[in-house]
């Protein structure tokens, strides 16, 4: 996509974020301290972080499953969604990253509602359908793409008729189109939606996205 086009996605999402989101120091006092502690910028954007709210708020959900913590900034939007009464249980391999969103969730006042979990996102899956962990209302996937298949399947098991399950970054500036792709994270996205599409029990759809984070999409999942 030329870069023009590109910096217009971004100032169109930058006038949105000021008309509607205003300003939230706390956000943005993550977004500084994911930086100074040398994490990837691969956060959700605001105006994703708000849609996930929105979505959460709108579902009435209390227990939401995040898949891919990074320093916690969309477990914020989650968290702040389920409220005081709510629980967000959020995955991460990485402990650098793990520590930073502790740390984050804390200053951001959501701590109590929000169990970070350190390891492999599919051990972590397993331990908790191990553990008859009562369904969740809302899963988010968001890790490394090529496990997407391996997280789909182990969210069905904590999932009940009416989960909603939403996958991030699954059109990767078109390349999902590409059926000869070698990159893994493609491989895994396309497995993924082929195991969406052939699954009775889904009811599916993509939103293709671009703005601030470039051209992507979210997979929205119904469970039946
Ligand atoms: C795209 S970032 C998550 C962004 C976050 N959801 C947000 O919007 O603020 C992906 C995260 O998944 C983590 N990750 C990668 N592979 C993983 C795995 N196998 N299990 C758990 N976490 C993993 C990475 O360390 C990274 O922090």
């Amino acid at each position: 996509m030329p870069p023009e086009d590109d910096s217009r996605w971004r100032l169109t999402d930058e006038y949105f974020e000021r008309h509607l989101c205003g300003e939230d120091p706390a956000l943005r006092d993550v977004l500084a301290r994911n930086a100074a502690a040398g994490l990837p910028n691969h956060d959700v954007s605001t105006l994703q972080g708000s849609f996930l709210n929105l979505l959460a708020r709108a579902t009435g959900a209390q227990r939401i499953l995040e898949i891919g913590t990074l320093g916690g900034y969309s477990t914020i939007w989650f968290a702040r969604a389920v409220g005081a009464t709510g629980k967000v249980i959020t995955l991460e391999a990485n402990a650098h990253h793990a520590e930073t969103a502790r740390h984050n969730l804390q200053a951001a006042g959501v701590a109590d509602r929000v169990e970070v979990v350190h390891g492999p996102a599919l051990e972590s899956l397993s331990q908790l359908a191990l553990a008859n962990a009562p369904a969740f209302d809302l899963i988010f996937i968001d890790a490394d793409k090529p496990n997407n298949p391996g997280y789909l399947e182990r969210s069905l098991e904590l999932a009940r008729k009416g989960t909603l399950i939403i996958a991030d970054n699954v059109v990767r500036d078109g390349q999902v189109i590409e059926d000869g792709s070698t990159d893994p994270r493609v491989v895994g996205v396309r497995r993924f939606i082929d195991a969406v599409g052939q699954n009775p029990r889904l009811g599916a759809t993509v939103l293709q996205t671009v703005g601030a984070k470039g051209w992507d999409g979210f997979a929205m999942l119904l469970v039946d």
